[in-house]
């Protein structure tokens, strides 16, 4: 999407996300370039433990994907591939027929791309710039000749963003990715103790708070909104029932947000939901992913048990 293009969808998704309540705004507003470049030290905080879980559980479990995945494998990533779980991944494939990282930004995935063709040499790399939480044209994935079996690999527990319907529809859609031979190779991030979820995402040094409050800022920079932003702190809830850590943005006096000409006006304590990270316990991963017409084969846990890799195939 154009730059002209992403500001407008931010622009309709604040004006509608602040007058429905309780107010809310997706999630994806998040990751522009400081959002992401703040998420990517939210990874290296003591209290996100979810990078170091996920990569420990790599670390010990990559040669089991390996033999999982066989030879001739057309391994398809939801994400632009740079990180050390795609370079060991692909390391330790036996004779993989192509590797294809879905991932909507160019310049990230041209990056990468560039990354993988020198470090090997030997598997055909072909990058798909494309919003993988949208349908694939099913045409750009399909090789001549064709790989053994598709594997859809999507590490890093993003699937932990979506809500419960979204993420049902959402692996209903990478099942059919896969085909009827093919596995899904997902990461999920586990359920724990609430206070370890909270610091998680509240960590001491407050890279979260700016992780979510750069929100505020994009009003201000790309949409010219008035808004105080020090009038707005982060918030880490808990909801026990839906077992989800969710992000808020709550009033700490009263104020106003002014966009486009309309006011929304918030009392001390309003708040705006940011973002969602549901846990999932294996049983409730399982049903979720029975609910998408796909069973569980295997699941793997880091050492600490805080993460796990799960490898779902329709279920016949
Ligand atoms: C990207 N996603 C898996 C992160 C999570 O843990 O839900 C996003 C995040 N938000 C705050 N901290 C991390």
């Amino acid at each position: 999407m154009s730059e002209a293009g992403q500001i407008e969808s931010l622009r309709e998704e604040v004006l509608a996300g602040l007058s429905r309540r309780p107010r809310a705004i997706h999630c994806k507003y998040l990751y522009d370039a400081r959002g992401s470049e703040l998420f990517e030290r939210i990874c290296r905080t003591p209290e996100y433990y979810v990078t170091r879980a996920d990569l420990a559980l790599h670390e010990s479990h990559t040669p089991e994907f390996s033999r999982m995945i066989g030879p001739q494998a057309h391994v398809i990533e939801l994400g632009s591939g740079a990180g050390i779980k795609t370079h060991r991944l692909l390391a330790s494939l036996e004779a993989p027929r192509a590797y294809t990282p879905i991932e909507i930004s160019a310049a990230a995935l041209a990056r990468s791309a560039r990354e993988l063709e020198s470090a090997f040499p030997e598997i055909e790399i072909r990058p798909l710039q494309a919003d993988y939480t949208r349908p694939i044209d099913s045409d750009a994935l399909t090789l001549d000749p064709p790989a053994r079996r598709r594997i859809v690999y999507f590490p890093g527990s993003t699937i932990s963003n979506f809500d419960h319907d979204e993420a049902r529809d959402f692996l209903a859609r990478l099942g059919r990715m896969a085909g009827a031979k093919g596995a899904i190779l997902i990461g999920v991030d586990l359920v724990k103790p609430v206070d370890r979820l909270l610091a998680a995402y509240d960590d001491a040094e407050g890279v979260t708070a700016a992780f979510n409050r750069n929100l505020l800022e994009r009003l201000l920079r790309e949409l010219g909104a008035e808004v105080e932003i020090d009038a707005f702190a982060h918030e880490a809830r808990y909801d026990e029932a839906l077992e989800r850590i969710e992000m808020h943005l709550v009033a700490r006096r009263p104020t106003r947000i002014v966009v486009d000409g309309e006011t929304f006006e918030f009392d001390n304590g309003d708040s705006i939901h940011t973002e969602s990270s549901h846990k999932y316990s294996v049983a409730s991963f399982n049903a979720l992913a029975e609910q998408a017409g796909l069973k569980s084969q295997k699941v793997w846990f880091d050492p600490d048990g805080l993460f796990s890799m799960h490898w779902l195939v329709a279920d016949a």
